[in-house]
């Protein structure tokens, strides 16, 4: 605990440190005769307890706690007044500014002595709750940041129990993922959205678990029947994800269910046109694609990406948002960098 006495009579200024040395356990007491110094350093160091004349030149008692409690984290330092003044204006005004408490001339030793250690006690024990504060609210910090972890990696776990029943590639995955978010920076989304899309777009397929082998492994073009089945896996992954509390289940959800959409209203399942289609189903729609045209499939051999972009261009605004589109190629070259990046055979998702 750390003492300051400021006072401009240097014969009180020894009396005041004597008593204080019995009466408050302090590992450092600072005696001021010049109160305008006393302030600087005051504000400076935050003493734990300050006592402190009225009458002084240059810069009086009230004036000194007026200026010294307009800085943060001063309000809770106690401060003791000594003043020859019985004047209840003073008091008055000492009070206003934040003042504690007060001490009158001449000085009563034993008075002097029980405030001395009254005021230290409370010192005491408002560090004692500010501690305990910061280390309940660390706690709380940590626990949260532990669930949010939990989440991602069930989340992550989910997708990859996904992957097992669908022949798209864990290397689809990433690399739609990053496209995604990719487009979502250059539409200038939050960094809170950004990371959610790309946390969520993983499960973007998760629906296509509920869809009969038979459908979802044929190597041929699916019929007309069968292209039926195969696109509920779109209200199947709403299914599985709507109604979750969790913030990143229902960009998932809405992911799930409105990637098909198209901008000219004959996406599925919902029909939904331009703007109505959420942000989030029209990102994952352009990388989605983009990554199915560039891969190698049991079916077909992979576009060439040059193919694939005039792919983009030539739909744009027909199935695709036209600003999706736009800002997925105004960042080609990370474009490139993640195509290269993230290969079939290669596993942590969050890498970069
Ligand atoms: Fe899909
Ligand atoms: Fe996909």
């Amino acid at each position: 605990m750390n003492l300051t006495i400021i006072d401009d009579n240097s014969t009180n200024l020894a009396l005041l440190e004597e008593i204080s040395k019995i009466a408050f356990p302090s590992e450092n007491i600072k005696l001021f005769s010049n109160p305008i110094e006393a302030l600087e350093e005051s504000l400076n160091t935050l003493p734990d307890l300050i006592l402190i004349d009225f009458m002084m030149p240059g810069l009086d008692g009230i004036e000194f706690v007026k200026k010294f409690r307009t800085k943060q984290n001063t309000k809770e330092i106690p401060i003791i007044m000594i003043t020859a003044s019985m004047e209840t204006d003073v008091k008055q005004r000492a009070l206003g500014v934040g003042v504690t408490d007060f001490l009158n001339k001449p000085l009563d030793v034993n008075e002097l002595k029980a405030r001395l250690s009254n005021l230290a006690e409370l010192r005491k024990s408002h560090l004692k709750l500010k501690n305990l504060n910061q280390w309940l609210s660390d706690e709380v910090l940590k626990a949260t940041e532990t669930i949010l972890k939990r989440e991602e990696e069930l989340i992550f776990r989910l997708s990859k129990a996904a992957e097992y029943r669908d022949p798209e590639t864990g290397g689809h995955i990433q690399r739609m993922a990053h496209y995604s978010r990719l487009i979502a920076i250059k539409l200038g989304l939050d960094d809170l959205k950004v990371e959610s899309i790309f946390k969520a777009a993983p499960m973007h397929d998760i629906g296509k678990m509920g869809i009969p082998d038979s459908i979802l492994l044929k190597p041929g073009v699916l019929d007309e029947f069968e292209f039926s089945i195969m696109k509920t896996h779109a209200m199947i992954g709403y299914n599985i994800l709507q109604g979750s509390n969790s913030s990143l289940l229902q960009v998932g959800a809405e992911i799930a269910i409105s990637h098909h959409e198209k901008w000219n209203g004959t996406g599925y399942p919902n029909h939904l046109k331009q703007n109505a289609i959420p942000k989030t189903g029209r990102i994952v729609a352009v990388a989605d694609v983009f990554d199915a045209l560039t891969s190698e499939r049991p079916y077909k051999k992979a576009w060439d990406i040059d193919r694939a972009k005039n792919h983009l261009i030539e739909l744009k605004g027909i199935h695709f948002d036209p600003d999706c589109v736009d800002a997925f190629l105004s960042s080609w070259d990370e474009v490139l960098e993640i195509k290269s990046k993230f290969r079939d055979d290669s596993q942590d998702i969050y890498s970069i």
